[in-house]
């Protein structure tokens, strides 16, 4: 099937489609890194003698490496030279852990959608919080479906603030009306929501309260998919 016969089809079932960009958080949504991350953090908290359990995780979900530190910390007095080692010592056990990534460490659904917005015309962007994005995605061989990469390095502000959407969306050329972002992080819908954007929340529906839509992962959805529920919530 050819990009423009299926960009036609859709068209013809949805004349208002709500997209024309699609952006996607990276650890959590399309792999499993967000365990990979607190691995990391946790053989550096045992070390450090710090109480941090997988619940802790949770609230370091999306959130940047020195402000993940901070939180695990919690009120532990540190010199800004420790702060620095202990991330340099955590960033080091999650580059070991990731090297070994491969194409079969995307989670379910994850190719399908990426190739059904591909094939169908949508511009896509990766909108991830690590340094490690770029490394992770060749890993996986997914980099060619993207047409441009905010990661760790694009901007001051993380999530929740909106900048590192806002920045992916300009890059792909995309309002940010007619983006829809795919986020396994609370922080990560506050900052959809912020930027204007389409927000769903992937995984478990306690984690969100104000995404569009929730998903438990990504399997099963397409294009056509996305874009009736979204007509659905717009009320188009
Ligand atoms: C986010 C993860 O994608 O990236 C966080 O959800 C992580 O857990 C953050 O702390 C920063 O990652 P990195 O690779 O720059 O330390
Ligand atoms: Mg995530």
């Amino acid at each position: 099937m050819s990009n423009s016969i299926f960009r036609t089809d859709i068209q013809k079932l949805f004349p208002e489609l709500p997209i024309e960009g699609a952006i996607f958080d990276l650890d959590g949504v399309l792999t499993d890194t967000s365990e990979l991350h607190y691995l990391a953090w946790k053989k550096l908290a045992d070390e450090e003698m710090i109480d941090f359990s997988r619940k802790d995780n949770e609230a370091l979900r999306g959130i940047p490496r020195r402000e993940s530190l901070l939180l695990i910390l919690k009120n532990k007095e540190v010199s800004e030279i420790q702060i620095q080692e202990m991330m340099a010592r955590k960033n080091k056990n999650y580059v070991e852990s990731i090297s070994t990534l491969t194409s079969k460490d995307l989670l379910p659904g994850a190719q399908k959608l990426l190739e059904s917005f591909k094939n169908g015309g949508i511009k896509i962007a990766l909108g991830s919080a690590s340094k490690n994005a770029r490394s992770v995605i060749n890993n996986l061989g997914i980099a060619h479906f993207f047409d441009a990469v905010a990661d760790g390095e694009s901007v001051v502000h993380q999530k929740p603030a909106p900048d590192l959407f806002l920045y992916a969306a300009k890059r792909i050329g995309v309002q940010p009306s007619k983006c829809v972002v795919f986020e396994d992080a609370a922080a990560g819908i506050d900052a959809a929501q912020a930027a204007g954007m389409w927000a769903i929340g992937i995984g478990p529906q306690t984690r969100f309260s104000t995404a569009h839509i929730i998903c438990k992962n990504l399997r099963g959805l397409t294009l056509k998919k996305i874009s009736f529920l979204l007509t659905r919530v717009s009320g188009t």
